[in-house]
């Protein structure tokens, strides 16, 4: 698939999953290129339909989009509950364990999910997976000892990679972590490896979404499909 049909899968399920937005809402707005088309066209309706709902973002950079619609964003400290939250994923199997954190937002999206009554992720066909792994697991760590936290990764055979910037600088997350990306090639035991991560001294959170999601809505080639 090339980067132009993949374009159109994402704006597909982007397009679809704005349906779950009404009138009143407290939606959460995830982050990545997929949820970029979901703003887009969550702007459009806005504009040329006068709905109104308030958004909470995973990402400064999702803000920023969805103010320039005049769509009115909130802290996630300011509702008591989310509606429902749309984001993208990067792998998502067939038991809706999924990854993400590939565009550097895990850790706001994961508290944004935690927080939402309903969780929908919105992919394009190449990212349902049989097993997850493929696609590095992004761990966000604290920078103060993260060479300590990397090298621990090591030991115990996670083949680390501290994410950096096309120029060379640590890849920055919104709370001005470092992200630390896994080259595991298949995670087998998901679970297990969530807690092995979450109890690693320096590290905030981790990119595996374990059961969490609620409805996936792909894009597919014959139309959006949803699985739930
Ligand atoms: C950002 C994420 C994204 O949702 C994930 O990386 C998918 O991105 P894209 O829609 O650009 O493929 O987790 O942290």
């Amino acid at each position: 698939m090339d980067k132009a049909q993949q374009d159109a899968l994402k704006k597909a399920a982007g397009i679809e999953a704005a349906k779950l937005v009404e009138d009143g809402m407290i939606a959460g707005l995830g982050t990545g290129s997929t949820v970029r088309f979901l703003v887009d066209e969550l702007g459009r309706r806005v504009q040329e339909e006068g709905l109104r709902f308030t958004g909470v973002t995973t990402s400064r950079r999702t803000q920023e989009q969805a103010e320039g619609y005049g769509i009115t964003i909130v802290d996630v400290d300011d509702v008591d509950r989310i509606d429902v939250t749309i984001d993208g994923a990067d792998e998502v199997d067939r038991n809706f364990n999924g990854i993400k954190g590939g565009g550097a937002a895990l850790l706001w999206e994961k508290i944004v999910a935690t927080n939402s009554d309903k969780i929908v992720w919105i992919v394009d066909e190449s990212k349902v997976v049989d097993t997850i792994g493929a696609f590095p697991l992004p761990v966000e760590v604290i920078p103060f000892g993260a060479g300590h936290v990397i090298k621990r990764f090591e030991d115990r055979g996670y083949k680390p990679v501290l994410r950096k910037t096309a120029d060379g600088k640590e890849v920055r997350t919104d709370e001005n972590n470092f992200v630390v990306d896994l080259h595991l090639g298949r995670i087998d035991h998901p679970q297990d490896l969530a807690e092995d991560l979450i109890n690693t001294v320096g590290v905030v959170e981790h990119g595996l979404f374990l059961n969490m999601v609620d409805t996936v809505i792909i894009g597919d080639p014959h139309g959006p499909r949803i699985l739930s």
